[in-house]
């Protein structure tokens, strides 16, 4: 904690402020008092100088390009760890013992079944339905079956209900993406890892075995590592939102997946997919560098730039490693991948995105990956939903922790009619 103050003097007013601490980072002017001695709200839309909590989870220097989780460098996480150990590491704040880790994955095995009469609500969705759709959907009708995990006040319900979460995640994902393509839900195998169990439910049938390839095992487990948990972004400040109120947490999750469904959010991978395949062949590609920095065209790139990241995205240097991993290992190319990386090239060397800092960020390789391991692109979104569930229950747990926690309330600048009279209908 730093002894340090800020003031500020407004409308004749003075008060100060203090200033705190966190273990690395940014200071932040605690502002709480502010409204009470000075009659004042600040005004930050889109939260660009604002910190909205206490969290010892996940640290990102955006101008270094750091990203940590409690502590941990993301490249070495995703080259030498697990989902399952960074679950674990996310929710616990240290990495596992063997045997702890032991546990953990086998109580997250435990709980992959989902009950069955949620099998029917599928069936109320059309095939054609966006499966982030059907996601938001069934994710929040978890709160209707399992009732007796959903106390919050109660730390052992908290437990039961995060388990719930990420373990039943994978298995309602394959399920939205067997309902799209007609086949058959493939119950969950518990001698398969999270990831491995993931790949044969989605791309599985029952007329035959499903051999899981150890390669693409490794690059999807590595893919929801890097995915797993990112600060405070739109969808995670959406569940910290919904569960300020008391709401369950299935409920809160499925409101994470609405937010992040958003091409700016998470939909940024689907769209990133669709923008190379738009753009096809490398020659295209200077018309497509000149409209994303035409300002009378709406037309960005996709998986380019962050909010936070001012420096190259650490996420996507490990991303463009496993592309070509997995190509090595299925035996296939995809001139897209030439496309992206001379894209890429380009843009780092026009001064529009050089001096706007704009670099590829975790989805702009991530499509690229995916469809090679066969996904359609509809189900990016969803992968990215699957991993950040661990990182959203998390936050949710720390904030339910939180003894100072309270509702999240904002203010706002009012800028609507002032107080009028009602005219009646026939005087309008
Ligand atoms: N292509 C062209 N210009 C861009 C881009 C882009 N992708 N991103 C930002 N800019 C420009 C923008 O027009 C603005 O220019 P000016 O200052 O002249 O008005 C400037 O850069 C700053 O942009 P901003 O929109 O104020 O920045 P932001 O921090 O609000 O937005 C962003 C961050 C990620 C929403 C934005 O960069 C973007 O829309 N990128 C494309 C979508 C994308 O890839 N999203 C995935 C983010 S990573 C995954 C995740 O965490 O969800």
């Amino acid at each position: 904690m730093s002894d340090n103050q800020a003031s500020l003097t407004a409308d004749g007013k003075s008060i100060e402020m203090p200033v705190r601490s966190g273990t690395i980072g940014p200071d932040v002017i605690d502002i709480r008092k502010l409204y009470g001695q000075t009659g004042l709200f600040t005004y930050d839309p889109g939260f660009t100088s604002t910190a909205s909590c206490d969290s010892a989870i996940t640290y990102i220097d955006g101008e270094e390009g750091v990203l940590l989780h409690r502590g941990y460098p993301i490249g070495q996480l995703a080259e030498h760890s697990t989902f399952m150990e960074v679950s674990y590491l996310l929710l616990n704040g240290e990495l596992p013992s063997p045997a702890q880790l032991d546990t953990f994955s086998h109580t997250i095995t435990r709980h992959t079944m989902v009950h069955e009469q949620l099998s029917s609500f599928f069936s109320g969705f059309r095939r054609d339905a966006h499966p982030m759709a059907i996601m938001c959907g069934v994710v929040g009708a978890l709160s209707a079956f399992y009732h007796d995990s959903t106390d919050v006040a109660d730390p052992e319900h908290r437990k039961i209900s995060s388990h719930r979460l990420i373990a039943k995640i994978p298995t309602i994902a394959a399920m939205a993406y067997k309902y799209s393509v007609g086949q058959p839900f493939v119950y969950p195998r518990n001698d398969l890892s999270y990831t491995g169990n993931f790949l044969r439910m989605t791309f599985g049938v029952p007329a035959e075995e499903y051999e899981v390839v150890p390669a693409v095992e490794r690059a999807m487990d590595r893919i929801f590592i890097l995915h797993a948990d990112h600060e405070q972004n739109a969808s995670t400040s959406t569940v910290r939102l919904a569960g300020s109120s008391g709401a369950n947490p299935f409920a809160c999750i499925a409101a994470g997946i609405a937010c992040l469904w958003g091409p700016a959010h998470g939909g940024a991978n689907e769209a990133a997919l669709n923008m190379l395949k738009e753009i096809g062949t490398p020659d295209k590609i200077p018309e497509y560098i000149a409209r994303a920095k035409d300002k009378n065209d709406p037309f960005r790139l996709m998986g380019f730039g962050h909010r936070v990241y001012k420096n190259y995205d650490p996420r996507a240097t490990v991303m463009q490693k496993t592309v070509r991993e997995v190509f090595d290992a299925l035996k296939v190319s995809d001139p897209l991948f030439e496309t992206a990386l001379r894209l890429e090239e380009i843009a780092l060397n026009d001064p529009y995105f050089v001096e706007k800092k704009l670099f590829p960020n975790v989805d702009f390789y991530s499509g690229i990956i995916l469809s090679a391991i066969g996904f359609p692109t509809t189900m990016f979104t969803v992968l990215f939903a699957l991993a950040r569930t661990v990182g959203w229950v998390a936050q949710w747990n720390e904030m339910i922790s939180d003894p100072g926690q309270k509702i999240g309330r904002p203010r706002q600048l009012y800028t609507g009619p002032a107080a009028r009279d009602y005219t009646p209908l026939d005087q309008r």
